[in-house]
Formats: C-alpha cells, structure tokens, sequence
C-alpha cells in the first residue's frame, strides 16, 4: 500500500509526509512541480528513505499521474499542491487559475480512470483528500459566529476563488461520479518550513535582518492560526475516519488581530535572541498600505471534527509559536537559502545536473 501526496515539498505537504512516515505511515510517493515554494530541503531527513520517492512533476500532467497511480497502485491521494500565497494571486491570478482549478481538474480525471478501474473493494477503500481553506467563506464581521462547513462561499481573492472552484470540483465528483472524497477547509497554518513570504515567518525573519517588519492596513484583521503539525494530524485523522464526501473544518480556536501577532513575534526574539542595540524588536514595525480586498477576519468553528472525529490540537497558541520562532532561529541555513535562492539549486546538486525544469518528471528515491 502506497499513498500519492501532491505538493509535499511545500509547507504543510512536507510536514506531513516527514510526520507520515515518521508515524510508521506507508511508503509516500511524492508529486511536486518544485515551484518558488516547492523546497526539498525540507525533506532533507528522507535521504536514503525508501519509503519516500519524490517525483518532480505538474499535477496537471495527466499522463505522469497517470502513470504514477498504474505503478504505485495508491490506496488514497492527498492533494496539497496549490498556489497559496493571496498577494502573489493579486499581482497575478493567471497561475492560480492554472494550477488550483485546472491542475486539480486533471489530477480528478486521472484518478476517476484509476479508481473507476479497480475492484469494488479497493474502490470502497480508496480516498481523495483535498486540502483546502478557511478563506473560501469569505469575511467575518467581528460578531458573526465563526465559519461552519454549511457557511455559504463567497471568497474574496484571486487565490480563495480558485481554491473555492477546486472544492467545488472535488464535490461534483462524488456526486457525479462516485469517487469517494474528502475535503478539509483549515484556518492560516504556522510553524517549520513555512516559506517566509507569509505574514509569521517574514516576521521572524525581517526582525533579525533587521528589516522592516510591514503591517498592512491598521493590522486588526484577524486569522485564526493553527499549528502545521496539529493541521497534519488533523488531515490524518479525516483520511482514517472522515465520512466520504464530507467537509471538514479544521482550527484551533485562536483567533488573534495580525498586530498582537507581530508582537509576539517581537517578544519572543527579545527574549530568544536580543537585539545587539537591546532595543526591542517591535521598534521595526512599520504600517504600511493595506492588501486590497483585505478580507478582515477568519474564524474556523472546528466542532464538526472534534465531536465527529475526536481531533483535537496539541498544541495551543503560546507554545506552538514558541516553538516555531525557535526553529527559524535553530535553522539558520534553511532560512539563508531560502532567501538567496539557493534551495533551489537542490535538485540539481541532488540528481547531479539532471533536468530539474519543465515538465519532465523524474522519480527516485529520496
Ligand atoms: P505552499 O505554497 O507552501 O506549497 C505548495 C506546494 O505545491 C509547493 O511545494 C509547490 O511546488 C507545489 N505545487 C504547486 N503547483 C503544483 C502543481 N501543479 N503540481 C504539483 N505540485 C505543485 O502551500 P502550503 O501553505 O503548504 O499549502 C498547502 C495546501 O494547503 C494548499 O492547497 C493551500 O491552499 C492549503 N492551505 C494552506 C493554509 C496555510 O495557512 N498555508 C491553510 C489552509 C489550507
Ligand atoms: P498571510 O500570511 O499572507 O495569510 P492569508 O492572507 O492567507 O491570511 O497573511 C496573514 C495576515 O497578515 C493577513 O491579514 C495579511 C497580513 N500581513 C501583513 O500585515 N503583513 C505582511 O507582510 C503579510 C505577508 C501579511
């Protein structure tokens, strides 16, 4: 038994294959395009690991997925592979487009013909889970009650548009063809390995190059974050036990304005990592223009799969940003080669100068 993850060098996809198969999970074959925020440095650990083959490739490639699910036999698919950053989806919505609707569309159509080929008991087995998010309910006022799964869609951004689209499309599937899905909306994520365009890890790193550290807006909007790992589980828990064709929400009820966030950033480097000028950190704060179409708060009523389920966060608030501001500063190579862009000449140091653009897909283990 196999499972198939796109997007597993990114964020949350590389957290949870590394706690996948740390967990004694089964072997991960691993599909990712290696796009700016695809990092196999962050699967660095994996070397040698048999139980993990990375393939460089689109998810929109038909004919790859096709080919990987006929030699790997999957038992589920995990789909994180996304454009997810909402400011890149502003200056340039074309590749949301592209990769979040069409690419998840190619990805169904593959494993429609894969599962609609197999047994009636491994069809029963089968899973596609689509990770998906909050935003795709829009905005909050600050007393409405937070995002239900029965919460109308009304997203906001090129980037919740289009991840709105994939889950509507991941939906039409089941009920038109069958395929037993599963969807997980989760609130914003934090913790190792989150690439530093992000609101929490450029916060830790401007502070310590001593850079600004921007604030959009009057910096009172409000995300409810969750730590990656507790995400992880929560997305092993509904692969398990969700109940096919069911959405998920997932959160940690931490509801927090981006500026109370900053600040604890700030306190914690001050405490972790002082200032040589003992200055504190949070004198980097600048307020600057707002995000336009800024969506003002998020809040994620995660009942459904905590009674459900019995999922639950590790991990509150306090300690997961704890441990998170540690890492970046235990990591500081991670970091400096993700800014000089040198994680990027990975593939080409791993497969020895072989093609590492394109479509062409390479599979190895790692
Ligand atoms: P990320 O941007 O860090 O990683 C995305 C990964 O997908 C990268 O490794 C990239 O190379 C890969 N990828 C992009 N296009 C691809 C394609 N066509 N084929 C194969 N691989 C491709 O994103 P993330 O923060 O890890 O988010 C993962 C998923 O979780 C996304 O679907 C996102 O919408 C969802 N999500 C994210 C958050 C969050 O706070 N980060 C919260 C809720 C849901
Ligand atoms: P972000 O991490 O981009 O996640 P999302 O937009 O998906 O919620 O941003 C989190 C919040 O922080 C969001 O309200 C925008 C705000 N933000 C800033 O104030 N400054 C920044 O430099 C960034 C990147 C985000």
């Amino acid at each position: 038994m196999t499972i198939l993850v796109t997007g597993g060098a990114g964020f949350i996809g590389s957290n949870f294959v590394l706690d996948w198969l740390a967990l004694g999970g089964e072997p991960v074959v691993n599909l990712d395009k290696l796009t700016y925020a695809g990092n196999l440095q962050n699967l660095a650990s994996l070397e040698g690991n048999p139980k993990h083959v990375f393939v460089h490739g689109d998810m929109g490639d038909a004919a790859l997925v096709t080919r990987l699910l006929a030699q790997h036999r999957p038992r589920a698919v995990v789909n994180f592979a996304a454009e997810s950053h909402v400011d890149r989806s502003i200056l340039g919505p074309g590749a949301f487009i592209q990769t979040n609707i069409v690419g998840t569309f190619q990805l169904l159509e593959a494993v429609r013909a894969y599962w609609g080929a197999l047994d009636a008991s491994a069809q029963a087995a089968f899973r596609f889970l689509h990770v998906s998010t909050d935003e795709v309910y829009g905005s909050l006022s600050k007393t409405d009650p937070a995002f239900t799964e029965t919460n109308r869609y009304e997203p906001n951004s090129p980037y919740s548009a289009s991840k709105a689209a994939s889950d509507h499309l991941v939906r039409a599937y089941h009920h038109t063809y069958g395929l037993p899905v599963l969807t997980t909306n989760c609130s914003n994520n934090y913790g190792p390995y989150h690439f530093p365009e992000k609101l929490i890890p450029l916060m830790i790193v401007n502070a310590q190059a001593g850079k600004a550290l921007p604030v959009y807006g009057d910096g009172q909007q409000v995300r409810d974050w969750l730590y990656v790992k507790d995400h992880c589980s929560a997305i092993r828990r509904v692969l398990d036990a969700g109940r096919v064709g069911e959405v998920y929400n997932v959160g940690g009820w931490n509801e927090k304005p981006n500026l109370e966030i900053v600040h604890t950033v700030c306190r914690l480097l001050d405490e972790l990592k002082p200032r040589a000028d003992a200055k504190p950190y949070k004198d980097q704060i600048t307020y600057v223009t707002d995000r336009p179409g800024h969506d003002r708060r998020y809040a994620i009523d995660a009942r459904k799969i905590e009674q459900e389920l019995g999922w639950k966060p590790a991990e509150t608030f306090e300690s997961g940003i704890r441990k998170t501001v540690k890492w970046y500063l235990d990591n500081p190579d991670w970091v400096t080669n993700v800014q000089s862009g040198a994680y990027r000449d990975w593939l080409a140091q791993q497969y020895g100068g072989a093609q590492v653009s394109g479509t062409a897909a390479m599979a190895r283990s790692s």
